[in-house]
């Protein structure tokens, strides 16, 4: 299926490693032109570096997302680099694992400034460009988190849950600009920041890595973890063209994780 992305412009931030990286490659597969961003310089330009090679066009923007310049840099020069803006994905995001107790008032700021306020944040920014498309789309990327109740995963259901009402309520907004606003919903995906977080895990739980992966596996119905390029090919499709009656709609892409009807 053609998804009609060729010649398009994306900016995915937080993509040079793990899944903004793969779904900024799975764009570039399609012949969408991407901009990407992250603070690491190193990683980036190998990255956009890889995306050339694919033969569009591609945009390293260097900035911290967990401040509003940040988030407007990166829209700014991934609308200088492109040209215009068609596609947003809101991917940028971390973990930082605690307690109601342990997480400290500086790391629920980190939290909430990177997982969430920075996906409000590049949509202020980028919504003006967005309106000059014919066919404008937003991703955010929230997680599992947000939709079942996973104990001890505090830090991460909170923007999740909110990433999703956000999701819902600028699907409202933007509609009439004929923009439409999604949510992707992973479950456990296998990116290079789960290498430190499962050994961490794995030293509280008395355990090793593989028994933390084999666990996390096991909440699924298809017993094992996603590729990130699975979930790329996903958001590829509902930022395409041939999506075309999908607003405001959360999928999950979780390989059986959920467990309501
Ligand atoms: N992996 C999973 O199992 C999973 C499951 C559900 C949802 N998610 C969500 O998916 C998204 C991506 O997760 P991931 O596992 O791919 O993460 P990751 O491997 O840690 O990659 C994060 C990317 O964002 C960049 N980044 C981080 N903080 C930044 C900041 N303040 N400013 C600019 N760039 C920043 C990183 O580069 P620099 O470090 O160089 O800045 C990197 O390119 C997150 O929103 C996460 O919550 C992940």
């Amino acid at each position: 299926m053609d998804l009609g992305l060729k010649g398009k412009n994306a900016a995915i931030s937080g993509a040079s490693q793990g899944m903004g990286h793969a779904i900024a490659s799975a764009l570039a597969d399609e012949g969408c032109n991407v901009a990407i961003s992250a603070r690491g310089e190193e990683r980036l330009e190998q990255a956009v570096k890889e995306f050339e090679a694919k033969g569009v066009k591609a945009v390293g923007v260097i900035c911290d997302l967990s401040t509003s310049e940040g988030c407007k840099k990166f829209i700014d020069e991934a609308v200088a680099g492109l040209g215009s803006l068609d596609i947003l994905v809101n991917n940028v995001g971390g973990m930082i694992p605690g307690t109601l107790d342990s997480v400290s008032d500086e790391q629920w700021a980190q939290i909430l400034n990177v997982n969430l306020l920075s996906h409000v944040w590049t949509t202020k920014a980028a919504v003006s460009h967005l309106k000059k498309s014919k066919a404008g789309r937003i991703l955010n990327v929230s997680g599992v988190t947000g939709k079942q109740l996973l104990p001890g995963a505090l830090t991460t259901t909170l923007p999740n849950a909110a990433i999703i009402g956000f999701s819902k309520i600028m699907a409202a907004d933007l509609a009439p600009a004929g923009i439409t606003v999604n949510n992707i919903c992973p479950g456990f995906t296998n990116t290079e920041s789960w290498g430190p977080r499962a050994e961490a895990m794995a030293k509280v739980r008395n355990t090793t890595a593989d028994g933390v992966r084999q666990a996390i596996a096991g909440q699924t119905l298809l017993n094992r973890w996603a590729e990130p390029q699975e979930i790329g090919d996903v958001a590829a499709f509902m930022v395409s063209e041939k999506n075309s009656y999908m607003t405001g709609t959360t999928v999950e892409v979780c390989g059986g994780f959920t467990k309501y009807l």
